[in-house]
């Protein structure tokens, strides 16, 4: 199995270990895919702090939450459609693993609040994840 992460730390010896298998290009592609991910996601962080006011918020903060909201919609979707890329790609790289990212509540599988998509069914990545195998996407 193929750790992103530690791949990402030290990617030489995956790459050339999924060389041999024909999948040199494809792990190449998919660290691109994560990193543009991963360069998102701080971003769609900062937008969604900034939406959160303290007390009532005056005409002026109004109209610049409205901005920030827009922006944040755009910057979710980019974020989903490099995620649905970044996760495509690692079907096509053997024996990678995702680290996947779910707002949890409970913590110990009561609330579904953390289920994402995998396999034409769900899994709570509380209990199952974070890390998935790609593979079973
Ligand atoms: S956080 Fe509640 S089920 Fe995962």
């Amino acid at each position: 199995m193929i750790d992103l992460r530690a791949a990402r730390a030290n990617p030489e010896p995956v790459r050339a270990a999924l060389a041999r298998k024909g999948a040199g290009d494809a792990f190449d592609r998919l660290l691109e895919a994560d990193e543009r991910w991963r360069a998102l996601v701080p971003r769609v962080d900062e937008l969604r702090a900034k939406t959160k006011l303290k007390g009532k918020p005056t005409p002026e903060q109004l109209g610049q939450l409205q901005a920030v909201k827009a922006a944040l919609k755009s910057a979710e979707d980019e974020l989903a459609a490099a995620e649905a890329e970044r996760d495509t790609l690692a079907l096509r790289v053997p024996g990678a693993q995702l680290a996947c990212e779910a707002p949890m509540a409970c913590g110990y599988g009561a609330c579904y609040g953390c289920v994402v998509p995998r396999d034409g069914s769900f899994v709570r990545l509380c209990i199952e994840g974070p890390v998935l195998l790609a593979g079973a996407a």
